[in-house]
């Protein structure tokens, strides 16, 4: 039986950077994880791979749509889409293998297996019991089908099994109009599939800033995407290796079908509490089946704490490491803390979307007074000589104060560009800070620049 101050349960993004952190803070540390690699769901089979995917299948994009624009002549670029899947799995290896290294660095034991709490202060792998001081769970989420729809991950399928189709479907139907469901249908667009996103609201990206849910949409549809809105799906049926979906539109009470040879289920995932024996050990859930946390990471049971996709809050990779740094500090006595105003949020596609703070829907509820300053690509030079120019930033800011409260961007780099503003916020920056901060030219950056003007005297280049 071997004793540490923490064992981490799961290798997620959450748990491994804990992980890490409670080592680096002098905590002997191990990390329990079941599958044959770490870095959990986002690095093998979520976040790493699809944006691989997302990455390949843009530069083919960009063969075919910009190269002879640019006066780059090559053949009718095709897809190998083994190699593809072969580039992925080394971009998956690099980024699983880079998190063992840093275990070994840091001194932190893997322990293999899947593990359950029989009770507080030990983790049972198989026969084995392991005793730890406190116990982090990190166990992550899993995709939330509906009810009539069965997963075999062939031909219904998961974000899991979308990323390892035997073949580019002819024709995908993805239910969904989430990040998963876009980011993974503009993959198998570009790649040639016809694809047709069905979703229940009649917005996609729900909780977006309107605006920006409008341009996006305008944008994949020019992609070539098909939207069936406000239509909710009843059932998937697969015969023969085809699939037929039916969906009611929801105004009229109409049903629909629609037949397909992939159907990408999209709608959400749920916490993987499954088998870690919370029941018996006491542990509170919420009505979501989210593990109840205090503003500590501390579950119901003393010295049992949890964090990421576990518990409540976006399911995001970046807020599970934010909490699994702030628990660790925690833990070794520090003032650990995540600041839930100023967690970005992003969609891979192309262009991308990127989003943090209060949307204007939020400001216009809470009859906040605010102002808008926004800028579009057209008017800046980088983007447009990269044919980017498509999609704007928004920055929202107090009308009294010119504080930053929220900012949308849809654009080229757009999740890189939304850190400034990240930034900014977490110093409580006032739009006027962004504005006279100098922005080196040519860059996409002052486009957020040109917003933040907007937001006082005006943007220059518009
Ligand atoms: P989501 O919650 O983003 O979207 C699910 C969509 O399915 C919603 O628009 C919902 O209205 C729709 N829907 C639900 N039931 C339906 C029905 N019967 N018929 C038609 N439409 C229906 O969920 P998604 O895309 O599965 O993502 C799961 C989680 O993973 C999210 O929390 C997301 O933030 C996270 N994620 C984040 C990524 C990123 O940050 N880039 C990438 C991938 C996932």
């Amino acid at each position: 039986m071997a004793s540490y101050d923490v064992i981490v349960i799961g290798s997620g993004p959450g748990g491994y950077v804990s992980a890490i952190r409670c080592a680096q803070l002098g905590l002997k540390t191990a990390c329990v994880e079941g599958r044959d690699t770490l870095g959990g769901t986002c690095l093998n089979v979520g976040c790493i791979p699809s944006k691989a995917l997302l990455h390949a299948s843009h530069q083919l994009h960009e063969a075919q749509h910009n190269f002879a624009k640019m006066g780059l002549i090559a053949d009718e670029p095709k897809v190998d889409w083994a190699r593809m899947q072969g580039y992925k799995t080394e971009v998956i290896d690099g980024n699983t293998k880079g998190i063992e290294f840093l275990f070994k660095k840091n001194k932190i034991e893997w322990l293999k297996g899947w593990g359950s709490i029989p009770t507080a202060g030990q983790v049972k792998i198989g026969d084995d019991i392991h005793k730890a001081k406190y116990i982090i769970i990190a166990s992550g989420s899993k995709p939330s089908s509906l009810p009539g729809i069965e997963i075999d991950e062939k031909t219904v399928v998961t974000s899991t099994g979308a990323l390892a189709l035997d073949k580019i479907p002819s024709k995908m139907v993805v239910i969904g109009a989430g990040v998963i469901g876009l980011e993974l249908g503009s993959v198998y667009a570009r790649l040639g599939a016809e694809v047709e996103v069905i979703e229940f609201l009649d917005d996609i990206t729900p909780g977006m800033d309107g605006e920006v849910q409008k341009t996006f949409l305008r944008i994949l549809k020019k992609q070539g995407l098909k939207f069936t809105m406000g239509a909710a799906v009843q059932s998937v049926v697969v015969k023969k290796g085809k699939a037929t979906v039916s969906y009611i539109k929801r105004k009229k009470d109409t049903t629909h079908e629609v037949d397909a040879d992939v159907v990408l289920v999209a709608t959400g995932r749920r916490p993987n509490v499954d088998g870690l024996g919370l029941d018996a050990l006491g542990v509170t859930l919420t009505a979501r089946g989210q593990i109840q946390t205090d503003a500590h990471y501390a579950t119901s049971v003393p010295g049992v704490y949890a964090i990421g996709d576990a518990i409540t809050g976006p399911m995001l990779a970046h807020k599970a490491e934010d909490e699994g740094m702030a628990v660790a500090e925690i833990l070794a006595g520090q003032a650990g803390h995540v600041n839930y105003d100023v967690i970005p949020g992003v969609i891979y596609t192309h262009p991308e979307v990127a989003t943090v703070g209060k949307t204007e829907e939020q400001l216009k509820e809470a009859g906040r007074a605010y102002k808008t300053g926004k800028f579009s690509f057209m008017g800046n030079g980088r983007a447009k000589a990269n044919f980017a120019s498509d999609g704007f930033v928004k920055i929202l800011a107090d009308a009294e104060t010119d504080r930053i409260l929220g900012a949308h961007i849809i654009g080229p780099m757009a999740g890189d560009l939304i850190h400034e503003v990240c930034v900014a916020m977490e110093f409580g920056a006032a739009a006027e800070d962004l504005a006279r901060t100098c922005h080196a030219h040519p860059t996409y950056s002052e486009a957020v620049r040109e917003a933040a003007l907007d937001c006082g005297n005006g943007a220059i280049h518009s």
